[in-house]
């Protein structure tokens, strides 16, 4: 019977049918750390990985049974996929479930920098009966009538698209290749080069992949291109913002503001970035739903048995 090591502790509720078909280990009460899986590995057919939890060349090289690496996850920038692949396992993850709450989180950022609502709520409960309410007070911009850039056209892309479009914003996008006519047609999206994109866009939504080619994919330089007026919303990962360069320009008026869910150096911002108040934070909950959490474990169960016994498809990752 395959052996299956599951790294993150998570409720049991979406097991079941893994549970019930095969020996799966869970951790108890708190993730595994990494020497813990290293020291399990070895006997493990399938390893069942959540997105920062590192899948390195020496765990792959310590798992001589390993055959399918199956990630919590859209993102698998935690993973060495190049050598997986190189050593036939393969790797699957989880872009379904995580495609509409990360949209969702995408539009609620751009709604929230532009119209301020985080800062206004925390203004008014620091100042209660100061607070200013004039009528030209606590201005935001617009969203309807502006432009809204996509960096990454894939599927958490194309939903945030039809979101913006719903609030009446014209949408440019940059893509590795453009998509074709009759979807571009269907989102009303126009495929611009990165630095028109850059120039143009009242918002600047960053949706790509981490790999090493989108690493500071926006930094000084970058920022520098987008008008003073733009904010910069990030979804996808961190270091793909230099977050010191960001950090700057956000004091120094070069964009407006910004609204994060990642950040580059782990799970906190830099302390200078709470600091600001055109900043809005939070701590990557674009997939942070009771819903979404049953059903991302869903999508890994069903990779890993479809993996096992061809009865339904698995999400494969083709390339690093
Ligand atoms: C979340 O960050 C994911 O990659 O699914």
């Amino acid at each position: 019977m395959a052996k299956i090591l599951v790294t993150f502790d998570m409720f049991r509720e979406g097991f079941a049918e893994l549970e019930s078909r095969y020996d799966v280990t869970f951790p108890e009460g708190k993730d595994f750390t990494y020497e813990e899986v290293y020291e399990l590995i070895p006997e493990y057919d399938v390893l069942c990985s959540m997105f920062d939890f590192p899948v390195d060349k020496a765990l792959i090289d310590h798992a001589p049974n390993l055959k399918l690496i199956a990630n919590y996850a859209v993102g698998y920038n935690n993973i060495d996929v190049a050598y997986a692949l190189g050593k036939e396992i393969t790797v699957a993850n989880t872009p379904g479930p995580v495609t509409a709450p990360t949209a969702n989180i995408a539009l609620g950022l751009i709604l929230d920098t532009a119209r301020r609502i985080s800062e206004c709520d925390r203004k008014l409960r620091r100042l209660g009966k100061e607070m200013k309410v004039g009528l030209l007070e606590n201005l935001g911009v617009s969203v309807t009538g502006q432009t809204l850039g996509i960096i990454g056209m894939g599927r958490i892309g194309k939903a945030l698209a039809k979101r913006a479009a719903a609030c009446g914003m014209n949408i440019i996008y940059h893509n590795r290749r453009p998509l074709y006519i009759e979807e571009e047609t269907k989102l009303n999206a126009v495929y611009v080069s990165f630095e028109e994109l850059l120039q143009t866009a009242d918002f600047v939504s960053i949706n790509t992949p981490y790999t090493s080619e989108t690493y500071h994919l926006i930094g000084e330089e970058q920022l520098k291109m987008m008008k003073p007026s733009a904010i910069l919303i990030n979804t996808a990962r961190g270091p793909i913002v230099d977050e010191h360069a960001l950090v700057k320009a956000l004091k120094n008026g070069i964009i407006r503001a910004a609204g994060l869910d990642v950040f580059e150096f782990g799970d906190h911002p830099l302390p200078e970035l709470l600091k600001l108040e055109n900043t809005v934070l939070i701590p990557h909950i674009g997939t942070q739903t009771m819903d979404t959490r049953i059903e991302m474990t869903h999508a890994v169960c069903n990779n890993v048995i479809g993996f096992l016994e061809g009865d339904r498809p698995v999400t494969r990752v083709l390339r690093p």
